[in-house]
C-alpha cells in the first residue's frame, strides 16, 4: 500500500519525484519556515512516513503522539533533532543521509579554512570599498596551508574527506583524534593519532567533525581553546553546541586564537552576542552541504529509505535496524 508521505519543508525535487513514481501521496509543507511543534503534529497525524529536517524537533512527546508513523527519514547526516531511543522504543525506523554530502561538506570546510587563512572576506570588502590603491608588499598578509598541521577532531566520513584533501591537495600534515584509531588512514595518509589535548597544542588548524552527543557538547570550551596555538584557526562544520560559543567569542576577542570559520552555531539560527563584530571569523549559514549535488542526493536517499520500509526491505541507512526484526 503506497505511503502518505509528509515532507516538512520544500527540498530539491528528485527525492519527491521518486516517492511519487512509487505511488506515494506526497504532501510538502508550504510554510516558508520551520513548522511549529503543533503544525508538525497536525501534519504527521495524516502521514505514514515523515521526511524531516534537522530543524524539526522529533522528541519523545512527538513520537508518543505519532506511534502510527511507519518511518522517519531525516534529511541530514546528523540526527540530534530526533529522540532515537524513543523512536526505537516505539519501533519506528529512523534513517539519515550519511555519505552523500561528504564531498560538499569537506569542500566547504576548505572554503572556510582558505577564507580565513587568506583573509578573503576582509580582502573582498577592502577591494569593494575602493581602498585598493596599488600593490603593496604587506597588504593583507595571510597564512599558507602548505606544510601546516591540520587537526581533525572526529575521523568519520567527513573528517576523512577533509584529511584526504589536506594531505593530497594542500600538502598539509594531519593529526587526528577519535574514539578509535584508523590504521588504514595512518598508513595511507601519514595521519598521526593523538589525544584531543595533544591535537589542540599541535595543530595550526583544528577542524571539528564529531556528531552532537552528550559527550561532545562543549567539547571545545575555554580550557580547550586556551590549549590551542595563538596562531591557530578553529573550523566547525559539525554541530554548533560542540563548541561553547560564548567561550569562543571571548577567546577570539582576546586573540587567544587567530580565527574561526563557522558553519554551525550553538543556538542556531541565533548567534552569540559579539560574534558578528569579530573580523577574525568567517561565518556561513549552515550551508556546508548546500550543493545541488549533495542536496539532491540527500533527498533521493531519504526517499529510498522510506520506500524500502514501504516494501518491507531494510532501508539503506537505517539508524535503528533492530526495530525491523520481527
Ligand atoms: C547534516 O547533514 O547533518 C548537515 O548538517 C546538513 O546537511
Amino acid at each position: 500500500m503506497p505511503y502518505r508521505v509528509f515532507v516538512t519543508r520544500k527540498i530539491p525535487d528528485q527525492g519527491i519525484r521518486l516517492l511519487k513514481e512509487a505511488g506515494c501521496k506526497v504532501t510538502v509543507s508550504t510554510k516558508n519556515g520551520v513548522l511549529s511543534p503543533a503544525e508538525l503534529r497536525r501534519h504527521a497525524k495524516n502521514a505514514d512516513a515523515l521526511l524531516s529536517l534537522l530543524t524539526d524537533k522529533i522528541d519523545a512527546d512527538f513520537i508518543g503522539d505519532n506511534m502510527h508513523l511507519k518511518v522517519i527519514a531525516n534529511y541530514a547526516v546528523g540526527f540530534d533533532n530526533i529522540d532515537l531511543k524513543a523512536a526505537t522504543a516505539a519501533r519506528i525506523p529512523v534513517s539519515n543521509t550519511p555519505g552523500v554530502p561528504t564531498d560538499a561538506v569537506a569542500e566547504h570546510t576548505f572554503a572556510l579554512m582558505l577564507a580565513l587563512a587568506r583573509r578573503i572576506p576582509e580582502s573582498d570588502s577592502f577591494t569593494r570599498a575602493g581602498k585598493y590603491h596599488g600593490w603593496q608588499p604587506e597588504l593583507l598578509l595571510g597564512m599558507e596551508l602548505q606544510g601546516k598541521t591540520l587537526g581533525i577532531v572526529g575521523l568519520g566520513r567527513i573528517g576523512f574527506g577533509v584529511a584526504q584533501r589536506a594531505v593530497k591537495g594542500m600538502g598539509m600534515t594531519v593529526v587526528y583524534t577519535d574514539i578509535k584509531r584508523n590504521l588504514e588512514f595512518e598508513q595511507q595518509f601519514g595521519g598521526v593519532f593523538m589525544s584531543l589535548e595533544e591535537l589542540l597544542k599541535t595543530a595550526d588548524v583544528v577542524s571539528i567533525h564529531v556528531p552532537l552527543l552528550p559527550t561532545t557538547r562543549h567539547l571545545i570550551s575555554t580550557k580547550q581553546l586556551s590549549m590551542m596555538k595563538k596562531s591557530a584557526f578553529l573550523i566547525n562544520t559539525s554541530r554548533g553546541p560542540v563548541v561553547d560559543e560564548k567561550a569562543l567569542v571571548a577567546a577570539l576577542k582576546k586573540k587567544r586564537i587567530a580565527g574561526a570559520g563557522l558553519d554551525v552555531y550553538e543556538f542556531e539560527p541565533k548567534l552569540v552576542a559579539g560574534l558578528v563584530k569579530l573580523q577574525n571569523t568567517v561565518l556561513t549559514p549552515h550551508t556546508a552541504s548546500a550543493t545541488i549535488e549533495a542536496r539532491q542526493a540527500m533527498g533521493l536517499l531519504a526517499a529510498k529509505n522510506i520506500l524500502a520500509v514501504m516494501v518491507g526491505q531494510t532501508p539503506p541507512t537505517v539508524l535503528n535496524p533492530e526495530v525491523l526484526k520481527r
